[in-house]
C-alpha cells in the first residue's frame, strides 16, 4: 500500500521529519522505493540532469507522462508526484486541470506539483476540489527563472519574505498538502514552517523545513555540469562510472573481456555437424 497524503500531513503533526527524492526511471525508483523513501518526484529537473536541456523549460508534457510511467512501476510504496511542466498550468484553469489529470490517469501518479503562489492559489483550489492532491513550490521557482534572473536565494529582501510568507499562507489555503521551499533563507522558511498548517519540504532552505528533497543526479553524485551549494554528495557515482567504463575499454582492447563466464557455450555435437557441412 502506498503512503497516502494524510499520512504525509501526520508526519508534521507527530514531528517526523519527511525525506523526498526526484527519480526519473524505473530501475532508480525501484532501488529508491525499497530503501524506504516515502516521497518521490518525478521533476522537470529530468530536463537538466537526464536529457541534458539547460534548463527545465523545454520539458513537455508527453517526456514528464514518459518518465512518470516508469517511476511508478518502479514502485509500491512511495507515494508519488508528477512535476507539471512549464506552460502546461499557466495558461487557464481548465489547462491546468486537464494536464493534472493526464499525470494520475495516464502517468499512474498519485499527485502533481506546481510552481508559484497566491498566484496560483485558484487553480491549486480547483485540481484540489477535482480530487488532485496538489503539491506547491516557492522561492526559486526555475520555471520563471527568465523573470528571476537565474539561479538565487529569494526572500532576502523584507518585501520579499513578506510575499513568500503569503504565498505560502494562500497555498495552504488553497489546499495543498505540502509545500516546496527552494533556496530560501533557513531563519525565513522556519518562520513558513511555523506558519503553515501543511508539511514544508526545502531544497535549499535549511533544517527547519518539516522535510528534504534532494535531486537524485545530486545525491549520487552522478550529474555534475553544476553541483548546487544545497546538493550533498552522499556517493560519487560519477567517478565509479567513469573507470568502470575506462576499465571496460581496457579489457575489450586486451581481448580479456569476455571469458568464459560471460559467453555461451553450444553442444559440441551440433559444432561439429556444422562445421563439416561449411
Ligand atoms: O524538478 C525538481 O526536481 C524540483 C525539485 C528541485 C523540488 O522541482
Amino acid at each position: 500500500m502506498r503512503v497516502s497524503i494524510i499520512q504525509i500531513k501526520e508526519m508534521k503533526q507527530k514531528g517526523e521529519k519527511i525525506a523526498m527524492l526526484t527519480a526519473y526511471d524505473y530501475a532508480t525508483a525501484k532501488l529508491i522505493d525499497g530503501a524506504g523513501i516515502p516521497l518521490i518526484l518525478v521533476g522537470d529537473s529530468l530536463g537538466m540532469v537526464v536529457l541534458g536541456y539547460e534548463s527545465t523549460i523545454p520539458v513537455t508534457m508527453d517526456e514528464m507522462l514518459h518518465h512518470t510511467k516508469a517511476v511508478v512501476r518502479g514502485t509500491t510504496r512511495a507515494l508519488i508526484v508528477g512535476d507539471m511542466p512549464f506552460m502546461t498550468y499557466q495558461v487557464s484553469v481548465d489547462d491546468a486541470l486537464r494536464n493534472a489529470a493526464r499525470f494520475i490517469q495516464e502517468g499512474g501518479a498519485q499527485t502533481v506539483k506546481l510552481e508559484g503562489g497566491e498566484n496560483m492559489a485558484e487553480t491549486v483550489k480547483r485540481i484540489v476540489s477535482s480530487g488532485i492532491p496538489v503539491m506547491g513550490h516557492i522561492g526559486l521557482t526555475p520555471q520563471s527563472i527568465h523573470q528571476l534572473g537565474g539561479f538565487k536565494v529569494m526572500g532576502k529582501t523584507l518585501e520579499a519574505a513578506v510575499r513568500l510568507i503569503n504565498d505560502a499562507k494562500a497555498l495552504d489555503e488553497a489546499g495543498v498538502f505540502a509545500i516546496v521551499l527552494e533556496c530560501v533563507p533557513e531563519p525565513l522558511s522556519k518562520l513558513i514552517t511555523e506558519k503553515v498548517s501543511v508539511p514544508t519540504i526545502g531544497i535549499g532552505a535549511g533544517k527547519y523545513c518539516d522535510g528534504q528533497v534532494q535531486v537524485i543526479s545530486d545525491l549520487l553524485g552522478l550529474y555534475t555540469d553544476f553541483v548546487p551549494k544545497h546538493a550533498k554528495q552522499y556517493a560519487r557515482l560519477f567517478e565509479s562510472i567513469k573507470s568502470a567504463t575506462a576499465d571496460y575499454i581496457a579489457e575489450v582492447q586486451a581481448g580479456a573481456f569476455p571469458t568464459e563466464k560471460q559467453s555461451y557455450a553450444m553442444d559440441k555435437s551440433v559444432l561439429t555437424e556444422l562445421e563439416k557441412s561449411m
